[in-house]
């Protein structure tokens, strides 16, 4: 089965063509760089090159992908979570290509994409059931226990920020640019992770629930306080001794979650901040600790936003339950919940 699927949800316009779940026949995605100089995603800019550029992406997805709208055998999108005027983009680009070329449409949901997004590339034959996946990105902290790609429980979530949103945010206290996360794990690498001890929220004992305003509030007060807060050691220790702070919190997150779910068999990790090296490679060390596969995506443009996680979902939910194919507008739902 080919999907062709759409990823507008934020600031990331995607396009992809998956077969059968796993397999990429194309994904192309053009990210916007205009919002960098702001700090964060400008929801009216977003939508605009939006609206610019699906038609270049889409055209160059299909030729990459040797097919045409007529060889395809369902559409898919994503109908939210996400900034409504992003998402509106391709739910109303999808809804009336499924209309004029009478396909079906599966509207999915961003973070049901980001969980199915370990299996691109991969045999589903490799993984083990059920799963526990932490999904950590700009909008969401969360946990998800999977018992298959498509029966999905959220049993954790961010209370405040959400860890890719620390990154961001301490990346804009230090003044080094947009998105956080990349910039602020390459000046870590030059930096003392213990030099600043800042706090570890973990809420209530058995919470498998995240805090990260408190982390943020503290890098605030550091950089207050600090003699020359643009020295490159000063910087390079803040974003050291930030990115340990999120891996302790991560695994005493998840020492916990084995211990709620101890018929776990495999722990996924995913999302824009699982493209840090830093915090893969100490789950990864984690899980071969404690005996249980470790799966995160094979390339690192599976991490972060993409419509080939998208297809992969909307696959799932299709064998699932073939009901959800709409051949109506698929509507863009912001707060969309995750069922
Ligand atoms: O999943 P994503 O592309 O979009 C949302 O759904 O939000 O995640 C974007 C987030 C941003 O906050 C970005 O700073 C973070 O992922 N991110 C990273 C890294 N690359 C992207 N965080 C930590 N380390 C990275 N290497
Ligand atoms: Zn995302």
């Amino acid at each position: 089965m080919k999907i062709l699927a759409f990823e507008t949800s934020c600031d990331d316009t995607g396009v992809a063509v998956i077969e059968n779940g796993t397999k990429v026949l194309a994904n192309v995605r053009h990210s916007q760089v205009e919002h960098n100089e702001w700090g964060g995603v400008v929801p009216e800019i977003a939508a605009r090159l939006h609206s610019e550029k699906w038609r270049a992406v889409l055209k160059k997805c299909l030729q990459d992908a040797h097919c045409t709208i007529e060889d395809i055998d369902a559409l898919a999108v994503t109908a939210g979570p996400g900034l409504q005027t992003s998402l509106l983009v391709g739910t109303t680009v999808s809804s009336f290509l499924s209309l004029f070329y009478k396909k079906k449409l599966i509207p999915v949901h961003h973070i049901a994409g980001h969980i199915s997004s370990v299996v691109l590339e991969r045999d589903l034959a490799d993984f083990k059931f059920p799963f526990l996946s932490l999904v950590a990105s700009g909008g969401h902290t969360d946990f998800y226990v999977g018992q298959s790609f498509s029966d999905l429980t959220r049993v954790g979530q961010a209370i405040d920020d959400a860890s890719g949103e620390a990154f961001d945010k301490v990346a804009k206290l230090l003044n080094l640019g947009y998105p956080g996360g990349p910039i602020v794990s390459e000046r870590a690498e030059k930096g003392d992770s213990n030099k600043y001890k800042l706090p570890r929220p973990l809420l209530e004992k058995d919470s498998l629930n995240f805090s990260f305003s408190g982390v943020k509030a503290a890098v605030f007060r550091l950089v207050q306080e600090a003699k020359d807060p643009k020295d490159e050691q000063f910087i390079a220790d803040v974003c050291a001794s930030f990115e340990q702070t999120v891996v302790d919190i991560f695994l005493k997150k998840l020492d916990r979650a084995l211990d709620k779910y101890p018929d776990t068999k495999a722990i996924h990790f995913v999302g824009g901040v699982s493209a840090n090296k830093r915090l893969r490679g100490e789950i990864d060390k984690f899980c071969q600790l404690n005996g249980i596969q470790f799966m995160t995506t094979k390339k690192f443009v599976y991490s972060t936003d993409n419509a080939a996680m998208i297809g992969a979902a909307a696959y799932f939910q299709y064998e699932k339950n073939p009901e959800i194919a709409q051949t109506q507008f698929v509507d863009a739902n912001p707060q969309l919940v995750l069922q």
